[in-house]
């Protein structure tokens, strides 16, 4: 889409693609890129046609952070009035199932982006890590909850005081990824778990990711109730009896995504 200068957009079938596109800064996020993903991703949100979304880096980066040279000036007047990174939640409110493939650095902000994702694809050479204490500040794109909710207070504890990096075996065995597969073939398992999904009704697995993401803001026996209406809700449309007279009748489902 010539509208964007810091990420490349298309789709393919039923899939949305956001790659990060500032090769020269490791694709550090800066406040255009921000505006640029969060304004493609709503777009394709909001399209019946779309049934997921994939974001992407590049072979060196996912995205090596919050941009840097952006913030090193700043004051406290300036990050409270901007209510910078707020922007970010934006995405977090998107309905629609976002795939991520990380390869080379994910960082920072990059990391906390990669969280922002429903399911995680990691390159054999990703590295994750949150280094903000590094550089005299901590997470600010969500990092010190997200990271914790995902793996955690051991490990995010000791991630976020040292600020070491990880790499994609560990980030799988504690459960910050879903799958870590060879670099060649990251993008392309990105892009095919996105399809599978994208072939799904959307509207059911639009309802599967928020209850999942209620698990993070509920009680247990909120997050049941919350499910179990949602599940008894399902029943109201045309893709349950669908689905379901398909499996009876041994033939592949047509969803209506309705
Ligand atoms: N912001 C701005 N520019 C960045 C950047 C960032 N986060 N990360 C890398 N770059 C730039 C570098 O400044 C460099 O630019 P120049 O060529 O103009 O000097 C270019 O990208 C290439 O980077 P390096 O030369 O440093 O590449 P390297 O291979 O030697 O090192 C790296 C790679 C280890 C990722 C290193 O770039 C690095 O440590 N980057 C910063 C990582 C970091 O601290 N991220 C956290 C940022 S703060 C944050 O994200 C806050 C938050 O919670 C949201």
């Amino acid at each position: 889409d010539g509208a964007f200068e810091t990420i490349l957009v298309s789709t393919a079938g039923r899939v949305g693609t956001i790659q990060l596109d500032r090769p020269k800064a490791l694709n550090a996020l800066n406040a255009q890129t921000m505006d640029e993903v969060v304004s493609a991703a709503q777009k394709f949100d909001a399209d019946p046609n779309i049934g997921a979304i994939v974001l992407l880096g590049s072979e060196r980066a996912f995205a090596a952070g919050a941009d840097i040279k952006e913030m090193s000036q700043q004051d406290f007047a300036t990050m409270y009035a901007a209510d910078w990174f707020a922007g970010w939640d934006a995405l977090t409110r998107l309905r629609t199932p976002i795939v991520a493939s990380v390869r080379g650095f994910a960082l920072g902000g990059g990391c906390e982006l990669a969280m922002m994702a429903d399911v995680l694809i990691a390159s054999e050479t990703a590295t994750f890590g949150q280094p903000e204490i590094t550089l005299g500040v901590i997470p600010g794109m969500g990092g010190s909850q997200r990271l914790t909710r995902a793996v955690g207070k051991a490990k995010a504890m000791d991630l976020i005081l040292t600020g070491r990096r990880i790499d994609a075996d560990e980030a799988e065995r504690i459960g910050l990824v879903s799958r870590v597969v060879p670099d060649a073939d990251a993008d392309d398992t990105a892009r095919s778990v996105a399809a599978e999904i994208a072939a799904k009704s959307k509207p059911v697995a639009q309802m599967a990711k928020e209850a999942v993401n209620a698990a993070f803001e509920t009680t247990l026996h909120q997050g049941i109730q919350f499910e179990r209406r949602v599940f008894h809700a399902l029943f109201s449309t045309q893709d349950q009896t669908e689905g379901m007279d398909a499996f009876v009748s041994k033939r592949d489902p047509q969803w209506s995504h309705c």
